[in-house]
């Protein structure tokens, strides 16, 4: 890796365009495609719902990554120090820092519980390793599953191990280790979906699951329901939570933003499609409810593995890159804060120690959301919040309110506040399309999506 400095700020930088694709898809791609996109598919209908993914992604998701990019490369700090150093150059108001200081706070509790979910994909190395899912039938596999969730101790253990993981690449600089990394395993995961699609092929509902998941059926759609796809769009892709931004700080000044962003988008969509396409046919031969939950591909994938030749192989092997992709993306999540209090003379591995511990406390608590604590629903007596755990309060606080406020600060900033010419000159020809789409596209469509939602 490159250690010339270059741009306004201190950082070293990716040694090339293809170890930032591959770093960035490696913060995109994680938990969100594999696990989050087919239960919450699922729970909201399939096809419609989709192609409101889709479209949040082409229209809100792709400039909003061009701008973060662009905004984090001006900067070349973590995201609080960029916004202010991005503020400065642009003549405007100090406060502007309060958009990396939330979208570190969403990034900070995003960690928090998605390293509890990322911790599930260990018992599963276990017990894919063991033969456990050989033959397994769809009620055993649910057994096995309820059986994890209702075990404080065993979370914690997974939860510990994973957040340690964490720290441990962030404390010595993301950039050291994690570009070998991505760059094997990311192309590995894909491998082993298609793989998996193709198994799906043969259930003999493939043709069904394609149904479900592209023939919209508006009526299905509630505006809730465009409000979790917006909000998805912005988890999937590491967007308005610093990710991103942090990322883009590391961005060497010749790489094109534009057609970069629009690469990693690209293979974030893939892999969140062909992982609906290798879970619904098992979903659906297998007479499992698509609305399962969060559970869905821990319950269903055991049993596709379980009759597969070499299924123990395969199950292993797709439980470990799941686990590294969540790990990839989970190293991206503490990267705001570390880079931050590091900024601020704390050593990184002081602020990877110190920003993990935190979130591991507060990790405690969503793990405790599944078993102990699975009827302490706080905000029952406000309307739309009735019935939701800590977990399913700190996913609806993040995804579909922080989120998507990060998303249209940043875009009313970018668009507007920004000189256009100093826009025009980190994005080339794509600036034509750009500057309309996040000076009335974005901001409008958030806007509007987030007001239907207020109950
Ligand atoms: N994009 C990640 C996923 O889809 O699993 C989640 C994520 C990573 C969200 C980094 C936010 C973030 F800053």
């Amino acid at each position: 890796m490159a250690n010339n400095k270059q741009g306004s700020g201190n950082q070293a930088q990716w040694s090339n365009r293809f170890v930032f694709i591959m770093a960035a898809v490696g913060s995109a791609v994680g938990l969100g495609n594999i696990w989050k996109f087919p239960y919450i598919t699922g729970e909201n209908g399939g096809g419609a719902f989709v192609l409101v993914y889709l479209a949040c992604i082409a229209i809100i998701g792709l400039p909003l990554m061009m701008s973060e990019i662009m905004l984090g490369r001006r900067g070349a700090k973590s995201p609080i120090g960029s916004m202010a150093v991005v503020a400065a150059q642009e003549h405007r108001h100090k406060s502007w820092v309060g958009v990396g200081i939330i979208a570190t706070l969403a990034a900070f509790l995003i960690l928090s519980f998605y390293s509890v979910i990322a911790g599930w994909t260990m018992p599963y190395i276990i017990s894919a390793v063991s033969g456990d899912f050989n033959d397994i039938a769809a009620a055993d596999s649910g057994k096995l599953f309820d059986r994890l969730l209702a075990s404080p101790g065993e979370l914690l253990l997974w939860h510990s191990i994973f957040m340690g993981l964490t720290v441990w690449v962030s404390a010595g600089g993301v950039r050291h280790g994690l570009e070998r990394a991505v760059t094997k395993l990311m192309p590995a995961l894909f491998v082993l979906l298609i793989i998996l699609v193709g198994y799906a092929s043969t259930t003999g509902h493939f043709s069904e699951a394609v149904r479900f998941l592209f023939t919209p059926d508006f009526s299905a759609l509630t505006a809730e329901a465009i409000l979790i796809a917006l909000g998805h769009a912005f988890f999937t892709l590491s967007l308005a939570s610093g990710a991103m931004m942090a990322y883009g700080a590391y961005l060497p000044k010749q790489v094109p933003i534009a057609r970069t962003a629009v690469v990693i988008a690209l293979m974030d969509t893939c892999v969140a499609l062909l992982a609906g396409l290798a879970i619904f046919p098992i979903v659906f031969a297998h007479g499992l409810a698509p609305s399962e939950g969060p559970g869905l591909i821990f319950v269903t994938l055991p049993v596709a593995f379980g009759q597969m030749p070499g299924g123990s192989f395969f199950a292993g092997l797709f439980f470990v890159l799941l686990l590294f992709a969540a790990w990839t993306s989970s190293i991206s999540m503490l990267e705001s804060l570390v880079g931050y209090l590091h900024e601020k003379g704390i050593s990184r591995a002081k602020a990877a120690i110190g920003g993990g511990l935190a979130a591991w406390l507060v990790g405690i608590t969503t793990l405790l959301s599944l078993n102990l604590w699975s009827d302490f629903t706080p905000l029952d007596s406000m309307a739309g919040f009735e019935g939701k755990t800590l977990f399913d309060l700190y996913d609806y606080l993040t995804a579909n309110i922080m989120m998507p406020l990060v998303a249209l600060l940043i875009a009313i900033f970018a668009g507007w506040k920004m000189a256009p010419a100093h826009s025009a000159a980190e994005l080339g020809g794509w600036h034509r399309w750009w500057l309309p789409m996040i000076r009335y596209i974005s901001p409008i469509a958030v806007l509007v999506v987030f007001f239907f939602n207020l109950k």
